[in-house]
Order: structure tokens, then sequence, then C-alpha cells
């Protein structure tokens, strides 16, 4: 929660942070709370319905907004993604960045999963963005017809991402920052959450436990950011259970799409901090 509240603070202006210097914090953090996610991802090229907003891909079987990407029932469960309303691409169609053999990479590498392979279900150009799993409305059978056609755009063919865009990054993932990549790097002794925070090449990692399992985020200084708390300004860590993958012996953080990006963010290129001086980087290395 409190992030949103951050991120409204960061974008009213003085009068805001004016208001809350004087004391009036309960009364912003309110107005801030009731803030729908919509008033964030409606105006990013994230918004791919007809309503008004979005970048230069539009459809126009609707304007919903969420629906592109989530539904409330009948979700995908085989990945761990909310609520996810598209069909997740097979992880060895990908070729990883450790494939490419440099000779410093040291982290494990997890098959393509979590919150990557989500992203990857649009951003590997394959299918139509429309070919949702449930379409708006009542029923089942018409959503592939929901899917044909009622693209407009230049930068999409039949709803698919196009060719040769950097947008579309294909299903070689060798020329990608590595993703489904452990945190922390190899030469790690000890148990987690320990284990997160001993590699002197990365930035330490700071952990709890939310909701049933122990989640890792490394804090960043985005204006706003309290230190400690996890946050969408700071770089979220995404964990693999034990068992999740062969190999795979205990639970530990992994950089995933959105340990960077933030779908939902108006910030440029959905990053989930400016990357002024390089900020996104230095966040997690020691460079
Ligand atoms: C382009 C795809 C996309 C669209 C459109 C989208 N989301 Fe998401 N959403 C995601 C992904 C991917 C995640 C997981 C990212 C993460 O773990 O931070 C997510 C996570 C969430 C979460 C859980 C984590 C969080 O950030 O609170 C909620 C709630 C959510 N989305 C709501 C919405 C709503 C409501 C809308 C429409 C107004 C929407 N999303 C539109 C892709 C999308
Ligand atoms: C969320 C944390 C995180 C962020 C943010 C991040 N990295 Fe990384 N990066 C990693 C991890 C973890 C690895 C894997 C390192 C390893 O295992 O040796 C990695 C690997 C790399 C590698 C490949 C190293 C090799 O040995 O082949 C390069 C280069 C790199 N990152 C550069 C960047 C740049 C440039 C940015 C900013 C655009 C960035 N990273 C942002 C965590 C991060
Ligand atoms: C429903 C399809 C869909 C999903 C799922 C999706 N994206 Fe996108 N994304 C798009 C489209 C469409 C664009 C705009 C492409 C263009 O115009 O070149 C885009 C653009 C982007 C951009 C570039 C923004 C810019 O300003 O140029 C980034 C970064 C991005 N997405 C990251 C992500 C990440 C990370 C995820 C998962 C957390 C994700 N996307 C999930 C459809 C999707
Ligand atoms: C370690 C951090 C990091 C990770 C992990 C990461 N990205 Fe990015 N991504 C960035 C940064 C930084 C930029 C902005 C680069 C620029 O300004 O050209 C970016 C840019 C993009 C763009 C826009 C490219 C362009 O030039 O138009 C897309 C699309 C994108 N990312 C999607 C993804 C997807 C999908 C994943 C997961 C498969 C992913 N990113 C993983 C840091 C990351």
């Amino acid at each position: 929660m409190s992030t949103w509240q951050f991120m409204r603070l960061g974008g009213t202006g003085h009068s805001r942070l004016a208001a809350l210097a004087a004391g009036f914090v309960v009364a912003v953090a309110s107005v801030a709370v009731s803030t729908p996610v919509a008033a964030q991802v409606a105006n990013t090229k994230h918004n791919l319905g007809t309503s008004p907003g979005g970048g230069v891909n539009q459809f126009s079987g609707t304007a919903e907004i969420c629906v592109f990407c989530h539904t409330p029932h009948g979700a995908d469960t085989s990945a761990a993604v909310p609520l996810w309303n598209r069909a997740l691409p097979t992880p060895s169609a990908f070729t990883t960045y450790d494939s490419l053999g440099t000779s410093s990479l040291d982290g494990k590498t997890a098959p393509v999963g979590s919150v990557s392979i989500a992203c990857l279900s649009c951003h590997d150009g394959v299918t139509s963005m429309s070919a949702v799993l449930n379409a708006p409305g009542s029923g089942t059978t018409g959503d592939a017809a929901w899917a044909a056609g009622g693209w407009t755009g230049a930068n999409q063919s039949g709803g698919a991402l196009a060719a040769g865009l950097i947008t579309n990054l294909g299903t070689d993932l060798r020329n990608d920052h590595p993703i489904g990549i452990q945190y922390g790097g190899g030469g790690l002794t000890g148990s987690a959450p320990a284990a997160a925070t001993t590699d002197p090449d990365f930035k330490a990692t700071v952990s709890a436990v939310i909701g049933a399992t122990r989640v890792w985020w490394v804090d960043t200084t985005a204006p706003g950011s309290v230190v400690g708390t996890r946050q969408k300004t700071d770089m979220l860590l995404y964990s693999r259970p034990a068992g999740s993958y062969t190999g795979q012996t205990e639970l530990e953080p992994f950089v995933e799409c959105a340990s960077c990006h933030d779908p939902h963010t108006t910030n440029s290129t959905f990053l989930r901090v400016s990357n002024a001086g390089s900020a996104v980087c230095l966040a997690c290395h020691n460079k």
C-alpha cells in the first residue's frame, strides 16, 4: 500500500509535499490509497484496449485494460503469476543467457518461469495479445473469435508484437539481461536467508516472510523509499522453491523481468526506478 502513496506523492508536486511536511500525512495517504491501478497502467503502452491513454497498438474488441493480462476466474496456474489470463509459452522454447558461456557468470539459471514467462507470453512475439483464456462477458467458447482480427498499430502484426522490434524479445534470450538467474551469484555458503547476501559483487538483500513464504528484495534509494520495507520501487526478487525444478534444493531469490520492471507503472520503459546514473543497475551490482 505505501508504495502507491509514495508514487502518488512523487507525481503530485509541491502542494502535496508541502501538505505532507505540514503533517497532513493521513489525509494525503487516504487520497492515494483509493487510486486504482488503472490510473497508472491506463496511461501506458500496456493499455491495449480502446480506452484512452495507451500506446500505438490497440485492439478494437474491448475498452477493458486488465483483461489482456489478468482474469478474475479461470486463470493459468502453470506458473506462479497473478490470475494470469494467457496461455504461457513452453519454458524449453527459450534459449537462456547462460548458454552464451560468459566466463564470469556464476549464478545458477532456473528454467524460464515465474513472472518472466508471463511477460514473455506477449514479448516473445508469437501469439496474438488478445488470445486470452477468458474474454470479457459470459461464456467460454467465444474467446477464439475474440482473438481474431481487430488490431491496429504499427508495432504489431495480427496482434503479436511485430518482428524486428526490440520490444519483441523473441525466444532467444542470450542477448537479454539474464532472467531466472539466482541473485547473489555462486560461491555462496550457508542457508537462506543468509545465502542471498554473501556475494560481495552484489548489494545485500532484505528478506521477510510475506504470506506463507520468504521473499527477498534489494532496497533502492528511490524518492519516498523506506529502507527495510518491500515496495514497488525496490528491485523485487522472486522466490523459486525447493523442488521447483531439478537441482533446486532450497528456497532462493531469483532475478526476473519484474525485478527491474513494474508492468503497471508510468515510469519510462516500465522501470521500477529511473535509470538516471544507472540507478537500476547499481541497485544490485556493486560496480
Ligand atoms: C501487460 C500486462 C498487465 C496488465 C495490462 C495489467 N497487469 Fe497486473 N500484473 C501483471 C504482471 C506481469 C504482474 C506480476 C508482476 C509483479 O509481480 O509485480 C501483475 C501483478 C498484479 C497484481 C499483484 C501485484 C501488485 O502489483 O499489486 C495486481 C493486484 C494487479 N496486477 C492488478 C492489475 C489490474 C487491476 C490491472 C488493470 C487495471 C492490471 N493489473 C493490468 C501484468 C499486467
Ligand atoms: C535485480 C538485480 C539486478 C539488476 C537491477 C541488474 N542486474 Fe545485472 N545481473 C544480476 C544478476 C543476479 C546477474 C547474474 C550474475 C552472476 O550470476 O554471475 C546479473 C548479470 C549481469 C551481467 C552478466 C554478467 C556475466 O557474468 O555474464 C551483466 C553484464 C549485467 N548483469 C549488467 C547489468 C546492467 C547493465 C544492469 C542495469 C541495466 C543490471 N545488470 C541490472 C542482477 C541484477
Ligand atoms: C498483453 C501483452 C503484454 C504483456 C503480458 C506484457 N507486455 Fe510489455 N508491452 C506490450 C506491448 C504491446 C508493448 C508496446 C510495444 C511497442 O509498441 O513496441 C509493451 C512494451 C513494453 C516495454 C517497453 C515500454 C516502452 O516505453 O517502450 C517494456 C519495458 C515492457 N513492455 C515490459 C514488460 C514486462 C516486464 C512484462 C511482464 C512483467 C510485460 N511487459 C508484459 C505488451 C505486453
Ligand atoms: C536487470 C534488469 C532488467 C531485467 C531483468 C529485464 N529488463 Fe527489460 N529493460 C531494463 C532496462 C534498464 C531497460 C531500458 C533500456 C533502454 O533504455 O534502452 C529495459 C527495456 C526493456 C524493453 C524496451 C526495450 C526498448 O529499447 O524498446 C522491453 C520490452 C523489456 N525491457 C522487456 C523485458 C522483459 C520481457 C524482461 C524479462 C524477459 C526484461 N525486460 C528483463 C532492465 C531489465
